[in-house]
């Protein structure tokens, strides 16, 4: 599938890019605007067949909109091109540290998709979220992938009891599992090694994690040791191998880089006696933010890596394994846009002008993080002409932070609802409550229904954990 060629927008209509084939057959990770979006008689912003402008009035502002089909569309995207491109077994599994909430695993999980989980909170809310939709223990565990650097030794506990895999990032760990498991008086646990493969890929520092230099996972030189040490414990049921190079990444040659480096090891896996059936390519694929973004289709990228994982196997002799990705952002990034409500503005002559709204760094903390860019559209005026060049301010008490420098809109008012795309991923999950602002409500839209899946919170919300001792109360 082709990227639709930018132009530069006029109004708002022009972002919605219509495909007269319907949304099932777009790549989500490439368009701005959810799916489903659509400019309704009002000129307002509809999504999910929901006017953002109604939205705003019932659930308050700011607002996180995530749609449903898109979501579904990215998931289904994934595992349908897996099957059609890759001859063994495939898997795709959530990273839920773009969106981890009850809401989003539900819709996840009935995709068929598994999860990967980096905490006792995500593990915690994935679980409780499948148990309550009537998975079973067993289901539950073959659907967990549970990672970290640092995974303490509680959480290890709560991952052995749940029976999920564990991907294991280096020795510490790799010690400790069997001394628990032996506590715990299991018979032997599900286990991936992570590596750190050396693969360089072009994103921004924070969000590289594949290169030597990196906190997480074994370092190959190590590798003969692991598997020689993995060999000798009973309790290690070590199933194959994990490598992550990184997130937001518009190229495929680093992924099928890694297939290549990933196959060999697990040939040297099976020289020690490993079976090693599963290969984990992490994930990565990155999204469209701005006009000038051009990522790769999902399609695209689940061919590339599978077409080089089979041939990565076939040159090295190695059967194939089942193989599995872990995307996070490429399939809620685009489902998602967030709705501000316009306060303020200060305009400086000849040098700038400010429009402020009613959220910022605590609710999208990306752009004062890695510099991200966004794009955004004025969404009760949707076919007005784009005719300024503003900077979109947040309300913290931080001159950093501003949410998108050099935006395009037409003439704003106070009261106007600004809609910034592509913030389903590492907005909510990575979201603060600095200077005190409560964390906004997120909906799920879908055919004209709004379902709240986060309560917005309240100031009460805010002192809930805090502690008053008595002797500062005389
Ligand atoms: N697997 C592992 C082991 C990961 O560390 C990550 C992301 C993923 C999968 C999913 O990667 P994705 O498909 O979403 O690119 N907060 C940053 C992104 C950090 C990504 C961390 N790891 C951001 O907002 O850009």
């Amino acid at each position: 599938m082709i990227a639709t060629p930018s132009t530069t927008p006029h109004t708002g209509q022009d972002y919605l890019q219509k495909n007269p084939t319907g949304t099932e057959t777009r790549s989500p990770n490439q368009s701005l605007l959810p799916l489903t979006a659509n400019i309704n008689s009002r000129d307002n912003l509809e999504i999910g067949g929901c006017d953002l402008k109604t939205l705003v009035e019932q659930f308050g502002s700011p607002l996180y909109i995530l749609d449903e089909i898109t979501l579904r569309t990215a998931c289904r995207q994934y595992r349908d091109f897996f099957q059609t491109y890759y001859q063994g077994e495939s898997q795709v599994i959530y990273a839920s540290k773009a969106w981890s909430s009850l809401a989003v695993v539900a819709v996840i999980a009935t995709e068929d998709l598994g999860f990967d989980v980096v905490s006792g909170g995500e593990l915690h809310t994935t679980q409780k979220a499948l148990t309550q939709m009537g998975y079973s223990n067993q289901e539950i565990a073959q659907k967990i992938y549970f990672h970290g650097n640092n995974k303490s030794v509680a959480e290890l506990k709560q991952a052995i009891e749940i029976g999920c895999t564990i991907i294991v990032d280096n020795w510490v760990e790799l010690q400790t599992i069997p001394q628990l498991a032996q506590n715990l008086s299991q018979q032997t646990i599900p286990i991936l090694i992570r590596l750190t493969p050396g693969i360089e890929c072009h994103t921004h520092d924070y969000i590289r994690t594949g290169h030597l230099d990196s906190k997480f996972g074994f370092d190959p030189n190590q590798i003969e040791a692991v598997f020689s040490y993995i060999a000798e414990q009973k309790s290690l049921d070590c199933r194959g191998l994990h490598a992550h190079i990184g997130s937001q990444i518009f190229e495929r040659q680093p992924h099928q880089d890694l297939a290549g480096v990933l196959v060999e090891w697990l040939k040297i896996g099976q020289e020690y006696g490993l079976t090693l059936p599963v290969l984990n390519i992490g994930g990565g694929l990155g999204i469209r933010y701005t006009e000038e973004d051009d990522p790769p289709s999902i399609e695209e990228w689940v061919k590339a890596v599978s077409e080089a994982v089979m041939k990565a196997c076939q040159r090295c002799g190695v059967p194939l394994p089942k193989l599995i990705a872990e995307p996070g952002r490429s399939l809620i990034g685009s489902a998602c846009v967030t709705a501000y409500t316009v306060g303020s503005q200060k305009e400086i002559p000849e040098l700038r002008t400010y429009i402020a709204v009613d959220g910022g760094m605590s609710d999208n903390p990306r752009p004062i993080t890695y510099q991200s860019a966004y794009s955004v559209v004025l969404g009760n005026k949707m076919s007005a002409q784009i005719n300024q060049t503003v900077t979109i301010a947040g309300k913290h008490c931080e001159s950093g932070d501003i949410l998108i420098k050099d935006a395009q809109l037409p003439q704003t008012h106070p009261g106007d609802i600004l809609v910034i795309m592509g913030t389903g991923a590492y907005n909510y999950s990575m979201a603060s409550n600095y200077n005190r602002l409560p964390r906004p409500a997120a909906v799920l839209v879908n055919n004209g229904e709004a379902n709240l899946i986060l309560r917005r919170e309240t100031y009460d919300d805010l002192i809930r954990q805090d502690c008053l001792p008595q002797k500062l109360l005389s």
